[in-house]
């Protein structure tokens, strides 16, 4: 069996964090990573846009679709100002490859809390990608009183159920990728867990079925209600025990502007946008993302920290099924991080993006 991963660094140091990630992917030993790793390049990105048109060509979608089984995409510069013709290629690329979950998980490493005191932060955000507020329905209107705008909100069933089985699965996925670490490294619960977050007690309609039809998927299949434990956060106090005790959220699920909201906000727990990485999930494919953008101040330099982009590829293989592999990328970066010597600017040091992706690829 052959795993063939699509590559579209597209711009600024997407261009050199998605190569960083390759390596890592092809340093992993054949005992770990059974499987023959293929990589296809692909084209992407404002600056193509510039040159071609089009930031998201039908090329990239066709090789995609006829053969990748998943994709690593590094960042793009898009602009802040309205340019004629240009979309976002990675909101495109959700959309047309129905990749309905966002999935962002947030680690604290000995090197990446910013305080410098330990607390074991290990959170999986999934934030539906599809609906809620983002639908973009917005009116504005004249009233007696003046202008005032209105925007809709759509939950629906079908998007929350494949959302709840989406943080369900995942859930007991984490769960057998960590049984293979030692015991006594293990710094987590005994049992996984998920969070279901909402605001049914204001908005008991879209809310509450959000709620509701999460809770159906827990409680129609014995397999999660036997092993997991659920719990709710109303999302305001979601983020009040998150800041206070992120140590004690498993998985956490939420709507879209809820999830957008919270896993911003659980990134600032754990250091530098250098370091979390993303996940676009659907039925049929993946896509790993760092959470960072194309950086155009350090663009160039060799001194982008990969590590976002390399725990992203982790993600990507954890999702296609080679769990062990992706656990020893997530080690070795973690004993890269624990070190302490290996750090580039962002995080005080002062090595180079070929340095870290180097001391990575030796401790796997
Ligand atoms: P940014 O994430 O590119 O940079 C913010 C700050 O973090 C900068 O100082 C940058 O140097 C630093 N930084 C980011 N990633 C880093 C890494 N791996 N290592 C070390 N330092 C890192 O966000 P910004 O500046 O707001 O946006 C720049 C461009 O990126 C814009 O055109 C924006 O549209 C795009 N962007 C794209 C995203 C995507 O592709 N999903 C997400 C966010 C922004
Ligand atoms: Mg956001």
């Amino acid at each position: 069996k052959a795993l063939t991963i699509g590559l579209i660094p597209a711009d600024g140091i997407g261009r050199e964090v998605i190569p960083a990630a390759r390596q890592v992917l092809e340093a992993l030993p054949c005992d770990i990573m059974p499987s023959r790793l293929s990589f296809v390049d692909l084209d992407a990105g404002f600056e193509y846009f510039q040159k071609h048109g089009v930031a998201l060509p039908e090329k990239t979608l066709e090789a995609l679709k006829d053969s990748c089984d998943g994709a690593l995409f590094g960042a793009v510069s898009s602009p802040s100002h309205k340019v004629a013709g240009y979309s976002s290629p990675i909101v495109g690329l959700r959309k047309k490859m129905d990749l309905y979950a966002n999935v962002r998980p947030v680690i604290s490493g000995a090197a990446a809390t910013a305080s410098g005191e330990k607390r074991a932060i290990d959170m999986l955000i999934i934030r539906e990608n599809t609906e809620c507020l983002y639908i973009k329905e917005e009116e504005q209107h004249e009233g007696p009183n003046g202008k005032y705008a209105t925007a809709k909100r759509r939950i629906s069933e079908f998007a929350s159920r494949r959302a709840g089985e989406m943080a369900f699965s995942m859930a007991l996925q984490r769960e057998n990728m960590r049984q293979q670490v030692p015991l006594a490294e293990r710094t987590w619960k005994a049992r996984p867990k998920v969070t279901i977050v909402h605001k049914s007690n204001v908005l008991s309609v879209t809310d509450g079925l959000w709620r509701e039809t999460v809770r159906s998927v827990y409680t129609g299949n014995s397999e999660y209600s036997s092993k997991i434990d659920i719990e709710e956060q109303l999302v305001d106090s979601m983020v009040y025990r998150m800041f206070r005790e992120p140590e004690a959220f498993d998985v956490v699920v939420a709507p879209n502007m809820y999830g957008d909201i919270i896993s911003d906000g659980a990134a600032a727990l754990v250091g530098s946008l250098g370091l979390v990485p993303s996940a676009n999930v659907g039925d049929n494919f993946v896509v790993g993302e760092p959470v960072h953008g194309s950086a155009p101040d350090i663009a160039g330099k060799n001194i982008a920290n990969p590590i976002a982009a390399i725990r992203s590829a982790a993600m990507l293989l954890e999702r296609t099924g080679y769990g062990s592999a992706a656990l020893a990328i997530y080690r070795a970066v973690d004993k890269a991080l624990e070190s302490g010597q290996i750090k580039t600017p962002d995080l005080g040091g002062k090595a180079t993006t070929t340095k870290v992706t180097e001391a990575v690829c030796k401790l796997l």
